[in-house]
């Protein structure tokens, strides 16, 4: 089938050549030259585990192109709109500005018959606005919404937990054709659930404000279990081992960032209030509330270890990154708590394996070198502030002679304390004793 993506992005690159991946011809098309450019000759943007291989088998295969021009979308069979919505400066709300000029560029290529299907994280009803547009030239719009991970972005669009296709009512035509789409992907027996547009739209911010809440919920315990002398990460394990509980998403730590959770929970409370029912969704900004105090303590922390004064201190922080396997700093506690202790008058030190260039876009005044050793050297105390495998993997004697004092802050609750400790090491984490 030909199919094309219109904004190519973590979500958009990668799920344009994982549809080329999937048997399809497939143009991806972004406003971005650069951008284009670049994944034009097989490189990824950002990085994510297996998207330049994906990216330089489908290229070299002929089933993939990029373009910047929108009459590249013309004889597609289906349009995926995968551009962003952020949030909005100084609001809460989601930034449309993006699906919008999607919309308003596509329109004029579309011919009867055609499916514009919207990947975009969108406030609930702006599907049911949107779809005027699309229907006065006899296309059809549904609501597709993706729920990929970042670091396993390509797994998770060529086998998904589910598919999400949100129609106008009896709209076969769509189902059929986005069946199509996913064959491949339906053949492994995954769950495919037919709706409304409301409830696409809102399955995709209840799925992210539900991990948001279990994450604030762990970290919640943790503020408790840090005064009362108690271990959060055991008792995740005990609650976890209940299967109505499950252990996943239960790591107590920095708390959430990226992309998503935290412009997603945000973004689904203001559209809740203006639909009048912001009361059910309050707790959310209790959940928000809790992740961001979590970086709170653990300046807290290092001021403790440091023996009351930031000022001056040498911190070595090992992660700038949201998460592992990714180099994606937006809105990341790690690169956060990096910056606050900087401003408090640390001389800090900050590495990690892929997010160096893009932190410095957002904090160029960091210091920022490229191995462990380097970040270490003569350090009063180590960060670790994002659970790379490399980091998890460090032996304490390794940098017994390399740093001036001993002592290491885990912020991801992803060492071994008694390792540590037996190595002769001050070892300290958020919610354990
Ligand atoms: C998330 C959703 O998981 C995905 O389904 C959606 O499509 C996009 O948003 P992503 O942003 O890639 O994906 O990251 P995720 O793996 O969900 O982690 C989010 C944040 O939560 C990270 O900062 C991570 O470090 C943190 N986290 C996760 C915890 O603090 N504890 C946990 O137990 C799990």
């Amino acid at each position: 089938m030909k199919i094309s993506v219109i904004g190519c992005g973590y979500l958009g690159a990668v799920h344009a050549s994982s549809l080329a991946k999937l048997g399809h011809d497939v143009v991806g098309i972004d406003i971005d030259q650069a951008k284009v450019d670049l994944l034009s000759s097989g490189q990824a943007p950002f990085y994510e585990p297996g998207l330049p291989e994906l990216l330089t088998e489908t290229l070299a295969a002929g089933s993939l192109r990029f373009s910047t021009d929108m009459s590249a979308a013309q004889g597609a069979t289906v349009h995926f709109i995968a551009v962003g919505t952020p949030q909005q400066e100084g609001s809460n709300a989601a930034d449309l500005r993006y699906v919008e000029a999607a919309f308003d560029a596509i329109v004029p290529y579309l011919a009867p018959g055609d499916v514009v299907a919207g990947k975009s994280t969108v406030p609930v009803g702006t599907a049911q606005r949107l779809a005027a547009r699309i229907e006065a030239v006899g296309a059809h719009l549904t609501w597709n919404p993706e729920f990929l991970r970042e670091g396993f972005a390509v797994q998770d669009t060529i086998s998904p937990d589910r598919l999400v296709y949100g129609v106008t009512p009896n709209d076969d035509h769509t189902v059929s054709v986005l069946d199509e789409v996913y064959a491949s992907v339906l053949e492994q027996d995954i769950p495919r659930v037919v709706t409304d547009f409301a409830t696409a739209e809102l399955v995709k911010v209840a799925a992210n404000a539900f991990l948001a809440t279990k994450i604030s919920f762990i970290n919640a315990m943790a503020e408790v279990a840090e005064v009362a002398g108690a271990d959060v990460t055991q008792l995740a394990d005990a609650i976890g081992y209940d299967k109505r509980i499950g252990r996943r998403f239960l790591n107590a730590g920095l708390g959430f960032g990226g992309g998503c959770l935290p412009k997603d929970i945000r973004g689904f409370m203001a559209r809740a209030s203006e639909l009048g029912a912001g009361d059910a969704l309050n707790f959310l900004g209790e959940v928000d509330a809790i992740n961001l105090r979590r970086r709170e303590r653990m300046v807290d922390l290092c001021r403790e270890v440091l023996g009351g004064t930031i000022k001056g201190a040498r911190i070595a922080v090992l992660g700038l990154a949201f998460k592992p396997d990714s180099d994606d700093v937006r809105d990341s506690p790690a690169l956060d708590v990096a910056a606050r202790l900087a401003e408090l008058g640390a001389q800090v030190r900050a590495t990690d394996p892929q997010a160096i260039e893009t932190s410095r876009r957002i904090r160029p005044n960091l210091d920022y070198v490229a191995t462990v050793d380097e970040a270490a050297h003569d350090a009063d105390v180590i960060l670790v502030l994002t659970e790379w495998r490399e980091y998890r993997e460090i032996v304490p004697n390794s940098l017994d002679s390399v740093v001036a004092v001993r002592a290491i802050l885990d912020g991801r609750n992803c060492l071994d304390p008694v390792q540590w400790r037996e190595a002769g090491w001050t070892y300290r984490a958020l919610g354990r004793p």
